[in-house]
């Protein structure tokens, strides 16, 4: 979706510095996680939507990680360093060079733990500019203004925005505050940046206060009311959770609007980046992790919790299955009950319904695995890998040592520990050698009735 309009080019700054003191945590706030995405890269999957022409992320010093972050989601985007934390336009100013340098038409700020933000709310903000206006700003009517900045109109013009520290009671009273995402016209943005100074309460350089300056330079500002959503900040765990919430909505709401089944959708968690095809049935309390990929009429039993899956056409996934990162699922496989698969390739028509764990593996189209088989990957300090041919059988509670290949149609007897390799259509058996003793019970229980007499005897 390109929402900027082709014809002006529009330069976006999110601001991402800070630690988040109040999130009571080492990482950094805008890379906490939200349905399994950093806040900042929410946003900045939201900039990229809209179509910016260029991104400037603002972080705080020695902010690697966070970079780092901007870099995966947005390779293209510029990173600056605010040196020390003294207020949002003071912020916006450590892009300086960037707004001076391209010259852009626009110039959009947006907070980077806004993760709710959507490319239409950013649109909307930018659309006065075209009209001659300097400055726009979100505007939102928050059940409790609290925090916030608020808007003081008069006559549909924007005058000022009161910080709630700053206010009088009777500007306290307005309900109209600032959501925080600013569109500035490129042309006279530096200047007015440039002009606020920090002569409140705080000593900060207050972004909110570029719109005072520029009524001083007999420029206009206007608000764009938006919903509460797309400005809902995030400074606390508590907030987080409350997005998370929102966030888990939207992705339900899409994936019944693609078609996807969901019988209880208030119990399936999903990530950003799921992806569903036709006829997929989804039941109730299912977790979707990052990157999994659900095919065309597959089916996903409740309780399954599933990380970087892929999973293939009418496949069936539990109940209690558990496929984590690299788990590739063909055709109709069926993985049941407390089965669990990581990095493995499991080709068409292949079963492992009960009790299993299948790492580091390929299983050919069509086998069976037995409950209760475990690939024993792990040495002790190096992963290996195990190859099982197509239609082979494994019988129940086998442990297959890897390295370790079983043959095409080769067949492991139930209870087996296989360390070398079977080949194709071979039977292996690697267990102890079932005994018979014929009447054995029968002289246990005689011998243990003489003893009962003796004691009898005695009493
Ligand atoms: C800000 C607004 C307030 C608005 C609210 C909406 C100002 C002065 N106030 O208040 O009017 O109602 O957002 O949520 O802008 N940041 C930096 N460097 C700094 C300071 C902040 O990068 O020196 C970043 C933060 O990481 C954050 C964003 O700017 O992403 C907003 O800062 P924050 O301290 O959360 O501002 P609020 O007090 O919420
Ligand atoms: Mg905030």
């Amino acid at each position: 979706m390109i929402l900027a309009t082709e014809a002006r080019s529009c330069l976006v700054i999110v601001l991402a510095a800070g630690e988040g003191t109040r999130m009571r945590s080492a990482l950094p706030k805008v890379l906490h996680t939200v349905a399994g995405r950093s806040l900042l890269g929410h946003v900045l999957a939201a900039v990229a939507q809209f179509g910016a022409s260029s991104t400037a992320i603002v972080i705080g010093p020695g902010q690697e990680n966070v970079a780092a972050e901007a870099k995966r989601i947005l390779p293209d985007a510029a990173c600056f360093v605010q040196q020390e934390r003294r207020g949002t336009a003071h912020a916006v100013l450590a892009a300086k060079s960037t707004i001076a340098r391209s010259k852009p038409d626009d110039v959009l700020i947006v907070y980077g733990d806004t993760p709710l933000v959507r490319p239409q709310a950013l649109a909307q903000l930018r659309a006065p500019l075209a009209t001659g206006v300097a400055l726009a700003v979100a505007a939102f009517r928050p059940a409790d203004p609290t925090g916030y900045g608020r808007l003081i109109i008069k006559d549909d013009e924007l005058l000022a925005i009161r910080e709630h520290a700053d206010a009088s009671a009777a500007e306290r009273k307005i309900e109209l505050c600032n959501g925080g995402i600013m569109a500035f016209a490129g042309k006279t943005a530096l200047a007015i940046l440039e002009r606020i100074g920090n002569g409140n309460r705080k000593g900060e350089f207050y972004l909110t206060d570029a719109v005072e300056t520029a009524r001083g330079m007999k420029l206009r500002a206007v608000a764009v009311e938006v919903e509460e959503d797309d400005v809902r900040g995030i400074n606390t765990k508590k907030e987080l959770a409350e997005a998370e919430a929102v966030a888990q909505q939207r992705l339900r709401q899409a994936a019944l609007d693609a078609g996807v089944t969901l019988v209880a959708p208030e119990t399936v968690f999903l990530s950003a980046d799921t992806t569903f095809g036709k006829d997929v049935v989804v039941e109730p309390y299912v977790v979707f992790g990052e990157k999994v990929s659900v095919e065309d009429g597959a089916v996903i039993h409740s309780f399954s919790h599933l990380v970087g899956a892929r999973i293939g056409k009418a496949a069936s996934v539990g109940p209690f299955a558990r496929l984590r990162p690299g788990a590739r699922l063909g055709e109709n496989v069926h993985i049941g009950n407390f089965v669990e698969v990581k990095e493995a390739t499991i080709d068409a028509g292949a079963k492992a319904n009960h009790l299993s764990y299948i790492g580091d593996a390929f299983v050919g189209a069509e086998a069976n695995i037995g409950a209760g088989t475990i690939t024993c990957n792990y040495d002790g300090s190096a992963k290996h890998r195990t190859e099982i041919g197509k239609n082979a059988f494994i019988g129940s509670n086998s442990a297959l040592v890897a390295p370790v290949q079983i043959g095409d149609g080769a067949y492991v007897g139930s209870g087996s520990v296989i360390t070398a390799d079977v080949p194709a259509d071979a039977l292996a058996l690697g267990r102890g050698r079932q005994v018979v003793k014929e009447g054995w019970a029968t002289r246990l229980r005689a011998l243990k009735s003489i003893g009962k007499r003796k004691t009898h005897s005695r009493d």
